[in-house]
């Protein structure tokens, strides 16, 4: 492989690399804002130059192609007095707001203000001022005067959410930002320029001002909001999710998310309609009820009817975890092969980009789980069937709140003798239900989702319920951290008492005399691994941070992003 030397080391790189990709490879951070590795190279910001033996003047790192034998100076006086009157000029002008900046604390041109330049200004006269609080979309939010004009949010619309909806107008130090006449940023991944703008110019609506970024915690998970599976980072403190931000992984989502997994997959977590506890029909009205109670009466309800006039449905928004012990605890302890789950596609939904068109993170996930009919017994058609004909008198429902995209099932169910849910919100199929149990919701509980490519991928609480907190109390820290979590953040806040289905119907098999031997996620994966030719050889730290191909499941195209 061809070389060149930075600052004394030398380093590898591929024919066509420019010195800041092949620096990047090799763990050198060249100084960049208008750079960004999945954008086209605009050149603008000059953050980058370097000194290059035998060239006679500096060169931007960004567009200059890496040769054999090169020998750059990232540091060398001229690199550095350089880089030192790149960011006097960027900071003429910026309002230095960083007190009130929703950006501060990860913050690139703060970060820059204090590793590459001088820290003081010579300029003394009134600064230009722009804009400010100018709503470019109904999501995004500019402040022209923080802006350091390095096109990448322009670039992002046209080149990856391919709509161009932004452009520069005017020259100089009055050069800005806008929306095209009648155009708003509004496309389906027009958030991702809030995460790529290197100041604070490009902020969140529906976060600015709620927290400063080093109050919160970040765990690494998987966005909920269909089968694609982006992976994330869910922002929280005090135990309450305040933002989703996307997490690198080229195999699924590269450095992307769309705005509905942004903004929609979240605030059901938080929200005031929370199952907290379990509840039971008295009279007419849902009442919460201890767990031993609700788990005696589920178990002595689900008693009084034959195997055959028992139906279950497993959920496209649970785990694999939840679908897999759902699967056998309605083959052997309810002894029904009445047995599918609920496929939620949108065709409007899906997109070439990163949207898919099923709605759910783990179709596939509950299908390798086993959730499916046995020979002889329904699918999900048939089980609606069965209920109207009156053969099958009693439901129980994972996680899914089958009512809310099919309202005809409304008169189904009320012909059922019992409905047992497990959810996380009340909602219209709970409405409905003899026995609510809380379910916790994919921020509260570990364990995996498959997404459409067929790759398995981790969830991890981010959250803490009773149950988490019960189920962590006692464990050293080094078990906690592989949690992916830290106990002590969790301390504060409001705590729902919720549990993950599969914990749940270990519960309820306990009181129907019947024992599935879990009491963690990692143990019903390790099961799963044992049991399931797809997930063999794979545990939590296999799967880590970035997920892993099933070998056995059929690969879609993933789409180029
Ligand atoms: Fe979530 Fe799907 Fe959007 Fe990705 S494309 S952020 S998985 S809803
Ligand atoms: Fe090279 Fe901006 S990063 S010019």
């Amino acid at each position: 492989m061809s070389k060149f030397n930075i600052d004394g080391k030398d380093i590898e790189f591929k024919p066509g690399q420019t010195i800041i990709e092949a620096a990047r490879d090799n763990g050198i951070e060249i100084p960049h804002f208008c750079w960004h590795p999945k954008l086209s190279v605009s050149g603008n910001c000059r953050m980058c130059l370097v000194e290059v033996e035998k060239m006679p003047k500096l060169v931007i790192a960004c567009s200059t192609v890496a040769a054999e034998g090169m020998v750059v100076y990232m540091d060398s006086d001229k690199a550095i007095s350089a880089r030192n009157a790149v960011m006097e000029f960027f900071l003429i002008n910026h309002p230095l707001d960083c007190p009130i900046c929703d950006e501060a604390g990860e913050c690139k041109l703060q970060d820059y203000a204090y590793q590459h330049s001088t820290g003081e200004s010579r300029f003394v006269e009134e600064k230009t001022h722009k804009d400010k609080r100018v709503e470019l979309g109904p999501n995004v939010m500019f402040d022209g005067d923080r802006c350091i004009s390095c096109s990448r949010c322009i670039r992002f619309c046209d080149e990856v959410a391919k709509d161009a909806e932004l452009t520069f107008v005017k020259r100089g130090d009055r050069v800005t930002i806008t929306t095209f006449p009648g155009e708003q940023l509004d496309n389906p991944y027009a958030m991702n320029v809030v995460d790529i703008c290197p100041v604070g110019a490009l902020t969140n609506r529906d976060f600015r001002f709620k927290a400063r970024v080093w109050d919160m915690a970040h765990t690494n998970t998987i966005c909920n909001g269909c089968a694609r599976g982006c992976n994330i980072e869910v922002w929280t403190r005090n135990n309450e999710v305040l933002r989703l931000v996307p997490r690198y992984n080229e195999e699924v989502n590269s450095y992307w998310m769309c705005d509905h997994g942004r903004l929609n997959t979240f605030k059901f977590i938080n929200a005031g309609d929370r199952i907290d506890g379990p509840h039971m029909r008295v009279e007419g009205n849902l009442i919460k009820v201890g767990w031993d109670e609700a788990f005696a009466k589920a178990a002595s309800n689900l008693k009084a009817f034959g195997k055959d006039e028992i139906a279950f449905l497993g959920s496209a928004y649970a785990t694999v975890e939840d679908n897999f012990v759902a699967a056998k605890f309605a083959k052997s302890v309810l002894g029904t092969g009445h047995l599918d789950f609920v496929r939620h596609i949108d065709p409007t939904f899906g997109d070439e980009i990163l949207r898919n068109e099923d709605v759910t993170p783990n179709t596939k996930g509950a299908e390798l789980a086993g959730v499916a009919p046995s020979k002889n017994g329904f699918d999900f058609n048939g089980i609606v069937k069965a209920i109207r004909e009156g053969k099958i008198k009693a439901l129980y429902v994972l996680e899914d709140d089958i009512l809310n995209d099919n309202l005809e099932l409304e008169n189904v169910l009320a012909k059922l003798d019992l409905l047992i849910i497990n959810a996380s919100n009340f909602n219209k199929t709970s409405a409905l239900a003899d026995i609510v149990f809380p379910a916790a919701t994919y921020a509260e509980k570990n364990g995996t989702f498959v997404n459409f490519q067929g790759r398995v991928q981790r969830i991890r609480p981010a959250l803490a319920t009773n149950d988490v907190d019960r189920a962590l109390e006692g464990m050293s820290m080094s078990r906690l951290d592989k949690f992916g979590t830290k106990y002590d953040r969790w301390a504060q806040g409001k705590h729902f008492d919720a549990r993950s289905s599969w914990k749940i119907l270990v519960g309820l098999a306990s009181a129907m005399g019947q024992k599935l031997k879990y009491n963690m996620a990692e143990e019903v994966f390790y099961d799963i691994s044992n049991s399931i030719d797809a997930f063999k050889g794979l545990d939590y730290d296999v799967i880590a941070e970035l997920g892993v191909q099933l070998k056995s499941v059929n690969l879609k195209s993933t789409v180029k992003i």
